[in-house]
């Protein structure tokens, strides 16, 4: 039904580590939080979509969560229990100085959601924003694409949510590579093009739930 995408350095952790190391000195110069990935539309839509679904004391986890902006934009809007991992340790600085300039509670962790940790956090909301799409350009993604939706699922509890933003697969595909732990519940919608007849995507921002 699909191909496994093309490795590039994005799936690698020293790419990240790189981008992150330059990113907390820019933040530490000019205040600059960084990059927003897939623009900030798209994050405002995710953060409405949890406003009008998920109550304000859930327990929230952002997978790869970078510079933790969509945490500080949650926080502003009364989300109590928010938590960010990420395996790049200067996106945890980064994430840490960010939040602590715009004075969010947030905790955060250098983990990697590969890594063979003891989940025993009951999370009801995960959010993945371009943290599939990293894992789906490293070598062997898709034993790794595996492992990730396997410690995804044991991080929530039951009926818990995924909220999943992709630029590499579309709503079809996701749902298909979930579908041994998740199913469809509700879709984000995201601006559309069309190109010979067919509308497709840019990028696909769906919501699974926990089977
Ligand atoms: C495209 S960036 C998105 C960052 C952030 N979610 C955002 O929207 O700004 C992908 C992020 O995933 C993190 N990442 C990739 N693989 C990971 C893994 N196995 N465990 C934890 N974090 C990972 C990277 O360090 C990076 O911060």
């Amino acid at each position: 039904m699909f191909e496994e995408l093309e490795q590039s350095e994005f799936g690698t952790q020293e790419y990240w580590e790189k981008v992150y190391r330059s990113e907390v000195r820019n933040f530490r110069n000019h205040g600059d939080v960084g990059e927003v990935w897939f623009g900030e539309d798209i994050a405002d839509r995710i953060v409405k979509w949890i406003e009008d679904n998920v109550s304000k004391s859930s327990h929230i986890l952002d997978v790869g969560c970078g510079n933790g902006m969509l945490l500080v934009q949650l926080s502003r809007t009364g989300y109590l229990n928010l938590n960010g991992m990420d395996y790049s340790k200067d996106a945890i600085t980064l994430a840490r100085e960010v939040s602590s300039h715009y004075q969010a509670s947030i905790n955060y962790s250098v983990v990697d959601i590969l890594s063979n940790i003891a989940y025993n956090d009951n999370y009801n909301v995960v959010i993945d924003k371009g943290t599939y799409d990293a894992i789906s350009l490293s070598g062997e993604a898709k034993k790794k694409r595996d492992l990730y939706i396997k410690n995804i699922h044991k991080c929530l509890s039951d009926d818990g949510l995924l909220v999943i933003t992709s630029c590499n697969w579309t709503k079809d595909e996701l749902i298909h590579q979930f579908d041994t732990h998740f199913h469809l519940h509700d879709v984000i919608p995201t601006p559309q093009f069309k190109f010979g007849g067919s509308v497709g995507s840019v990028v696909s921002c769906i919501i699974l739930k926990k089977k």
